[in-house]
């Protein structure tokens, strides 16, 4: 059966934890899809891990647009949710509308994500939920604010930045986002918006008692460089794919491969 919107407040409701991963093309997604996860960002982080920016700024509406489709066609269970890039949305709520109106029309994935709270993002998001397009939020560390937050630091360690994040939270939940996206924020932080939000939670580095949990993929399968310090590697993947060209380029050069 399909993941839907309505499954994962009711999965919040029952405490059965949702794994979130990101995609960005099909071979991956298919994989995360069959593996089971619950539901598949096609996050702007694939900017970095995928096209090799040192930031998500860069990347275009089109060029995710491209990504959620290959993503889409990889996927029959999982929810698959689109980041809008950095300057697609944050204009007005009528260049929100037309970016998230081309991914629901265009892709195929059935919610957008978009990064910030109260007051800049509520009345777009009421825009957007008002046309009939699902919402993420996305509050704490924002990538695409790097260079405002001077780096990818933890958000929310005084006392006053933990209160301002939890009230973006709550004003999201109002604007009616259907979950939010919790990044690098103390875990006592991230469990007190848990229990404060009717909505799932999906904790990145926001310690153990959100509703769901997120990772970028790359960490995830050693593919990454560098990992963020809340990351965990489950695999090696760089080491297994240099292995792996190392032993074949090593083969062709011996005349083992092909064989004769
Ligand atoms: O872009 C992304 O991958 C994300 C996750 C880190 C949540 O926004």
């Amino acid at each position: 059966m399909p993941v839907t919107i309505p499954q994962l407040r009711q999965w919040k409701q029952q405490s059965r934890p949702i794994t979130v991963l990101t995609a960005w093309d099909w071979a991956i997604a298919a994989l995360l899809d069959q593996a089971g996860v619950d539901v598949i960002l096609v996050g702007d982080s694939l900017a970095m891990v995928a096209l090799g920016y040192s930031t998500t700024l860069p990347i275009t509406l089109d060029e995710m647009l491209h990504h959620t489709k290959a993503v889409r066609r990889g996927v029959s269970r999982a929810l698959v949710v689109c980041d809008l890039p950095f300057m697609t949305y944050q204009e007005s709520a009528q260049q929100a509308l037309h970016s998230a109106g081309r991914v629901l029309k265009e892709t195929g994935a059935q919610a957008v994500k978009v990064e910030g709270g109260y007051p800049a993002m509520i009345d777009t998001i009421e825009h957007l939920v008002q046309a009939g397009i699902p919402v993420m939020g996305h509050v704490g560390l924002r990538p695409q604010s790097v260079h405002q937050l001077g780096g990818y630091w933890q958000q929310g360690k005084t006392p006053a930045a933990a209160a301002e994040i939890l009230q973006q939270a709550i004003a999201l939940q109002a604007a009616g986002a259907f979950a939010i996206i919790l990044e690098h924020i103390p875990a006592d932080l991230g469990h007190k918006i848990s229990q404060q939000l009717s909505i799932p939670t999906i904790g990145i580095g926001a310690g153990p008692h959100c509703d769901g949990q997120v990772l970028v993929t790359a960490d995830v399968l050693g593919l990454s460089e560098r990992q963020p310090p809340f990351a965990k590697p489950y695999a090696n993947l760089r080491q297994t794919i240099t292995q792996a060209v190392q032993d074949y380029c090593a083969e062709v050069k011996n005349h083992q491969f092909p064989p004769t």
